[in-house]
């Protein structure tokens, strides 16, 4: 922040001091993040600690261990950061770097936040669902706490929509330095948008001046893919360069590679995903290639079908990705795509996640948070009503909540867990069904990226390695099969390389495993019985994921082919990657992916009479509103199912 620092300093404390509420909009790099929140440490608001949020995990972890070593502190003492499965916080903490999701999930517990005298919503422009929940949720708690400072701040994007929202709220300005930015786009629409960021980033490296390059890019593979052949044509070349990668599922000492400088006469060239945006700044950069897309989720409420689908970036966005290499001195930006896209395509910011998100787990966030009417909270851009309704229904046959809306105790159980309300369902089943381990064992494995691996060089070793783990019965089975190798082997590393299994991946499954099964003993009369017959155990386990996944199944069509799914009749086929080989009557799905297909991921065959027994209501052949052909099928199953007519 150089010369403007002390002034920004006393101003902010000043505005903090004497409004409740503040709007902070500085340039993405002008220290909003790292060195805000020190200076409000050092105001002494309060006895509370400060909390600051953040969208992204990796910003969370990654900015307070940067804070940390300014402060000369260890990280976890007075400087910590806390996000969903990982707590890195102690009594000494006074400042605490966190996702939104889970200064939101604390306040399920402790509505009034009175933890914090201090609460710092940051990266308010990216507009996140729980960041949006939060600023309804916070404005309450305002007017019940007086002595609560809140302080929002944004990059430089619609700031009058949060002055609008926060009315009152004085606006404060971070002068950022920027240096021009020329701006170059194509010509011509590009057909391969990787390797034409390959290519650019190549031509930079051969005929630009010194200076660093960030390059945006989708995920970890395309972007490892990238920074391989990036790399071996500048060793072809014989230029000094050093490619990195960074995403959100990089190791973090990984990611920390990406700050310091390179060595004198070699460029860093950093192949990132959205995250480099506005979330972490990398100084040097001098270069900025921009293909104009992301990675979004995006939750189509008609057909239920939630993707992370790659999208055309906002003009906002595109705007912040050319800043990037203005901050040290005057930059390029190049563009992959054209003038024309980019004026007419670009929409003009991005659509708040609230709108384009499946809201079940908002829902039954915001009713264990006491907001009973949901219709009417004070969100900044209300979801539709049409996606309200859904997640409405959604809870309704989950059992979650009753028909007059409000929060049943299955639901205010399912609640307590930070998982989507289809697999917090199948946690509180799965507790009378006497399989609780087994199913908190799959939904680890179910939560993180998934667990086996597949070289390019190795896919037939891999594929065999894999087979060990099958089960008939699908995924879910396989997947704690695996689960179970892993833990009771000896060595975990060489266990791992033999299996073709991502070690990294594992480790991450067994610590969201304890997390779970921690909080499933915190819960209210959660409590696995003695564990059931091995034998049986396939079955109950089948039995609980039913309870949370009936609507999230799929039958063959009358030609045999094809899956229909069972709310909306849509074809959807098993994943290629599936351990289910057979082609199962009636299946059961983690998600779907749409790839050149709609895919079932994570499938397993589930009997039909299961179906009827278990979700009577939604499989009876006399009371579903299934296909003629689905109800022949149940028809048939009936007399094998143990239902009172
Ligand atoms: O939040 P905002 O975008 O305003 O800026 P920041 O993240 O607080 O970054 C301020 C400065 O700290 C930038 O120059 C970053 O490059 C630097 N920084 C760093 O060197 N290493 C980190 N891990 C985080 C920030
Ligand atoms: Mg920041």
């Amino acid at each position: 922040m150089g010369s403007s620092k002390l002034s920004t300093h006393l101003h902010t404390d000043f505005q903090v001091r004497e409004h409740q509420s503040s709007v902070l909009i500085g340039e993405t790099g002008s220290g909003k993040t790292t060195q805000v929140p020190q200076f409000l440490l050092a105001a002494e608001l309060g006895s509370g600690k400060i909390a600051v949020t953040q969208p992204r995990r990796v910003a969370a972890m990654s900015v307070a261990s940067r804070v940390a070593q300014e402060m000369d502190v260890e990280l976890g003492k007075e400087v910590g950061y806390l996000i969903r499965f990982e707590d890195m916080t102690s009594e000494e903490t006074r400042l605490k770097y966190m996702t939104d999701g889970m200064l939101l999930r604390e306040c399920q517990i402790d509505p009034f936040m009175s933890q914090y005298s201090v609460i710092i919503l940051d990266e308010a422009h990216e507009r996140t669902l729980a960041t949006d929940i939060l600023f309804g949720l916070l404005k309450e708690v305002l007017l019940k706490r007086p002595e609560l400072r809140c302080l929002v701040m944004s990059a430089t994007l619609e700031a009058e929509k949060f002055q609008d929202y926060w009315t009152g709220a004085p606006l404060l300005r971070i002068p950022g330095r920027m240096f021009p930015v020329e701006t170059f786009f194509t010509l011509r629409p590009e057909k391969d948008y990787v390797a034409a960021a390959v290519e650019t980033c190549c031509l930079i490296n051969a005929h630009e001046g010194p200076g660093d390059v960030l390059c945006f890019l989708c995920g970890e593979e395309e972007i490892e893919k990238a920074c391989a052949e990036i790399q071996a044509r500048a060793e072809e070349t014989g230029q000094e360069t050093l490619v990195l990668p960074l995403y959100s599922s990089l190791p973090m000492n990984q990611q920390r590679r990406v700050f310091p400088p390179a060595p004198e006469g070699t460029r860093k060239i950093i192949v990132a995903t959205n995250i480099a945006e506005t979330s972490l700044t990398i100084d040097g950069v001098v270069f900025v290639v921009d293909p104009g897309l992301f990675k979004q989720m995006l939750y189509n409420p008609r057909t239920h079908v939630e993707s992370l689908l790659v999208s055309p970036i906002s003009k906002a966005s595109a705007m912040q990705r050319a800043g990037r290499a203005g901050r040290t001195r005057p930059g390029k930006c190049f563009r992959l795509y054209t003038l024309e896209t980019f004026e007419k395509e670009l929409p003009e910011s991005t659509y708040p996640e609230i709108i384009r998100s499946n809201l079940s787990s908002v829902v039954i966030s915001l009713k264990k948070l006491g907001v009973d009417d949901i219709v009417h909270f004070d969100f900044m851009e209300p979801p539709s009503p049409e996606s309200m309704m859904r997640a409405l229904e959604m809870l309704y046959f989950l059992g979650a909540i009753d028909e007059e809306g409000d929060l049943t105790d299955i639901g205010s159980k399912m609640a307590d867990f930070p998982v989507d309300p289809h697999l917090s369902r199948s946690i509180i089943a799965s507790a009378r069904h006497s399989c609780l381990e087994e199913v908190i064992q799959i939904i680890a494995m179910l939560s993180v990226p998934p667990p086996f691996s597949r070289p390019r060089y190795a896919q037939k070793a891999a594929d065999k390695a894999h087979k060990h783990f099958a089960s008939g019965y699908g995924d879910h089975l396989s997947l704690l099969n695996a689960y179970r190798a892993y833990v009771d082997c000896g060595s975990k590393a060489e266990f791992c390389r033999e299996h073709f299994l991502s070690e990294r991946n594992m480790r991450q499954a067994e610590n969201v495993r304890k997390q779970l099964a921690s909080l499933a003993r915190k819960s209210s009369h959660l409590e696995s019985l003695e564990n059931g017959h091995e034998k049986m155990l396939t079955t109950s386990i089948r039995k609980a994921f039913v309870e949370g996944f009936f609507m999230q199944c799929a039958h063959l069509d009358e030609s045999g082919k094809h899956y229909l799914t069972v709310q909306d009749q849509q074809m959807v086929a098993i994943h290629p990657s599936s351990f289910l080989q057979h082609k199962a009557e009636w299946v059961l799905y983690h998600e779907t992916v749409v790839t050149d297909r709609c895919y079932m991921r994570n499938a397993t065959a589930i009997p039909p009479e299961m179906l009827i027994e278990v979700a009577t209501k939604f499989y009876h052949p006399d009371r579903c509103k299934l296909t003629a052909h689905a109800k022949k099928m149940l028809r048939r199953a009936l007399p094998r199912a143990k239902v009172a007519n």
